[in-house]
């Protein structure tokens, strides 16, 4: 018969092993969470502002990007808060720490709007790819989840980047 697990131990703060790998796992994917946050509110600003060229296809499609982030970004901060962690999802942590670069304010021609998301999937981009890389021996599902997410960014940097590529 196996060892009996005691209410005791089942309810014990979690194992050194354990928070090591929850700490590992915060410090790369809080950077990932803020830029995911920043290209969400970033986007869905180009899709109120966008004008001019293939305006409807590029407004529509800036929203399927901005839940994309919603989702990615929800993935991201509930892995943290799995392991026990909390993540600072607040607007004030967002706008301090996001690598995504400051957007043009106000109507913008579509090349200028599309160049600007693009921009904005780049540093998100580098961050994730960050996080790929810093994840490797620290924890597989974490890794997994943002490789997930990479490969959803690219996706969207490429529909968007092919309005301006020759
Ligand atoms: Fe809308």
């Amino acid at each position: 018969m196996g060892k009996q697990v005691t209410t005791k131990e089942f309810q014990a703060p979690v194992a050194n092993d354990s928070l090591n790998r929850a700490v590992g796992v915060e410090q790369h994917l809080s950077p990932v969470l803020h830029d995911l946050i920043a290209l969400a509110i970033n986007t869905k600003q180009a899709h109120w502002h966008v004008r001019g060229a293939n305006f409807m296809g590029v407004h529509e499609f800036l929203d399927q990007v901005v839940t994309h982030a919603q989702d990615a970004g929800d993935e991201v901060a509930e892995r943290v808060v799995a392991l026990g962690l909390p993540v600072d999802g607040r607007v004030g942590a967002v706008a301090k720490r996001t690598s995504t670069p400051e957007m043009s304010p106000g109507f913008q021609q579509s090349m200028t709007t599309v160049a600007e998301v693009v921009a904005q999937l780049d540093a998100t981009i580098a961050t994730v790819n960050a996080a790929i890389e810093g994840l490797d021996d620290i924890d597989p599902v974490s890794q997994d989840i943002v490789i997930a997410i990479a490969q959803q960014l690219d996706k969207d940097r490429w529909f968007l980047f092919s309005h301006y590529a020759e």
